[in-house]
């Protein structure tokens, strides 16, 4: 499926048509208008500019130094590419836990000066009441449980999430409490493809997988992951469609040896 700016843009009420008519739900990320223009081209069906972009672009160590200046800056720039996606942009680590009103402050500012359609944020029943305060405020939020990277320290690396019966519990537990504060879908990272099918079974809201195996109710993929761009990032669920890694390389490689052979810019490349 490719699309056109002409198409209608997907709204949250979709994801929850969608969910109802067993319909998979596409999300990638992207940080930039370029990427972004591309994969919405290419038919996704939501763009999530992740903070993701502070490891994969930026080269930090983690996603906790992002910023919400960095996000509005990515988010900005991804929606002059996105015309169809449902474009939802990514808290920052310390940008909506301090307190309610910082929360509504930051996701505000995100929801403004993006042009972004929803923020994500990260946690289980104890961000419930904020992700209530932000949906009573019209701003629209995706949750995000099981492997939350902003507290990777707290988890103790980036492992799957909800392995023993009483993790298990909990987990089910947080996604069902951010659907009742009002999520209107939710992100399963890292966790085993059987509870992520027993959660998504238990919601009425759409679940996106990264890692949580086929029965969730769409996919997400990070996007320099996913074109092999990335290519020192291989975990078991990563699934590369194409090895862009490889072709850069060559790419500028060729370029380099025609410029010091002088073979480029030739004639047919001058003025
Ligand atoms: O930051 C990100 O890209 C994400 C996805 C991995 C879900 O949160």
């Amino acid at each position: 499926m490719s699309t056109t700016p002409s198409d209608p843009p997907v709204t949250t009420r979709d994801f929850l048509a969608w969910k109802k008519a067993g319909r998979k739900i596409v999300c990638v990320t992207a940080y930039d208008a370029l990427f972004g223009r591309l994969v919405d081209e290419a038919g996704v069906d939501c763009v999530l500019v992740g903070d993701s972009v502070n490891e994969v672009l930026a080269g930090e160590p983690s996603t906790l130094s992002a910023t919400v200046d960095q996000m509005v800056y990515h988010g900005r720039a991804a929606r002059r590419g996105v015309h169809r996606a449902l474009l939802v942009v990514d808290m920052p680590f310390l940008s909506y836990q301090v307190s309610r009103e910082e929360a509504l402050r930051s996701c505000g500012r995100v929801m403004k000066e993006t042009g972004a359609q929803a923020v994500k944020l990260e946690g289980g029943a104890g961000m419930a009441e904020t992700v209530r305060a932000l949906v009573d405020i019209g701003v629209p939020v995706m949750g995000h449980v099981g492997l939350t990277p902003q507290s990777v320290h707290a988890l103790g690396g980036y492992r799957v999430q909800g392995r023993d019966p009483d993790a298990a519990v909990r987990l089910e537990a947080d996604a069902k409490a951010l659907e009742a504060a009002g999520c209107f879908a939710v992100v399963l990272e890292l966790v085993p493809a059987l509870l992520a099918a027993r959660i998504s079974a238990a919601l009425a809201i759409p679940t996106i997988g990264i890692g949580a195996g086929p029965g969730c109710d769409g996919q997400v993929l990070v996007l320099p992951d996913l074109l092999g761009l990335n290519d020192r990032f291989a975990p078991k669920f990563l699934k590369r469609y194409a090895n862009l890694a490889d072709d850069v390389r060559q790419a500028v490689g060729s370029f380099a040896d025609e410029v010091r052979r002088g073979a480029y810019p030739d004639d047919d490349h001058s003025f």
